[in-house]
């Protein structure tokens, strides 16, 4: 059953020149337990849409359609609803942890001050014990609750994020960029935190990176997005063995030493169009080797081929 469920989300950004269209009509849902990977270039949409689904975006942010968190529409609650859904309901771990953590504050204040927002009454002992175990279970001594963030390395400052993520054991984590900020050892590191965490904690991930390869060593499914759309969206074996959509095939392509069939592709080098003002018809028409006129005029419908959805002419009406 589908934990989280995404329904006709658009969201703008209002500023001085326009709307920046940063999430176009995206729908899909999250099951219970599973790990969905959201992938695409930088600006396509990713954060937004994930910081969307937690209701932090900025004020400039228009949101319409449905966020549904086990069949409540998130965007109908008031602030103080919503203030007591997250952290306990759903979390979110971001790329940089030192902009999420206060650095006056020790690391056990941090989890004190999210354990009375959603019990006020709660004993002292007992989140220190809540705490440790948070701690322990991303491989962080439970001694350091007493530490300030700056006395931890950037991989150890992460552990602790995803700790006070989980701590109040969460139906689901988003995790933007998670490793991004860190060194390439430190992220597989991280990159095995949370696969543990997924093997023993009852909770659905949706990672967020531009890194195929991430995505393909954590991800059961794929949403692939491009320029605010969601331009793919499958079983990640399905999608790695035959992707149906160019660009995420371009993705792939990104990925060191993988094979893909002999299809000798030139795709056109370039970067995800300015999402004030987006190619019209399909927004990767100009950086696609398949374009065809009608790419250039009509956006192509979402469609369901099997259990996987694709946005692209070349599957037809
Ligand atoms: N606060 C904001 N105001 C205006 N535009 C924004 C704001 N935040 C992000 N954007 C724009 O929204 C688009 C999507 O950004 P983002 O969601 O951060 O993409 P990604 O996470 O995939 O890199 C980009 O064009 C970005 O410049
Ligand atoms: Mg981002």
């Amino acid at each position: 059953m589908a934990v989280l469920s995404i329904k006709n989300l658009f969201i703008e950004y209002q500023i001085k020149s326009g709307a920046v269209k940063a999430v176009e009509d995206v729908s899909f849902d999250v099951e219970e337990n599973e790990s969905l990977g959201i992938v695409g270039e930088s600006g396509c949409g990713k954060s937004t849409l994930g910081t969307a689904i937690l209701r932090l975006l900025p004020q400039n942010a228009k949101i319409t359609g449905e966020i549904l968190l086990n069949g409540v529409n998130l965007l109908e609650l008031d602030n103080e609803s919503m203030r007591k859904i997250r952290g306990k309901d759903i979390a979110m771990i971001f790329q940089d942890p030192m902009t999420s953590l206060n650095p006056i504050m020790r690391v056990r204040d941090h989890f004190f001050e999210l354990f009375k927002v959603h019990n006020p009454d709660i004993k002292k002992n007992e989140m220190i014990k809540i705490a440790s175990e948070a701690l322990e279970s991303v491989g962080v001594d439970p001694k350091r609750l007493n530490n300030y963030p700056f006395e931890f390395s950037g991989g150890m400052r992460q552990r602790v994020m995803i700790a006070l993520a989980i701590a109040l054991k969460p139906k689901v984590l988003i995790a933007d960029e998670p490793t991004t900020a860190l060194d390439v050892v430190v992220q597989e590191q991280i990159m095995q935190v949370l696969k543990n965490l997924m093997k023993t904690k009852n909770m659905s991930i949706v990672l967020i990176t531009h890194d195929m390869g991430i995505v393909a060593e954590m991800a059961e499914r794929v949403a692939v997005m491009y320029a605010g759309n969601l331009v793919e969206l499958g079983a990640i074996h399905k999608l790695y063995n035959k992707p149906m959509h160019p660009y995420t095939r371009m993705l792939l392509e990104s990925i060191p030493n993988i094979k893909l069939d002999d299809m000798d592709l030139k795709f056109i080098p370039g970067s995800p169009p300015d999402l004030k003002n987006p190619p019209r018809g399909c927004k990767y028409y100009p950086r696609c080797p398949f374009t065809k006129d009608i790419c250039k005029k009509n956006d192509p419908k979402t469609k369901k081929v099997d259990s996987r959805i694709v946005k692209c002419w070349i599957y037809g009406e």
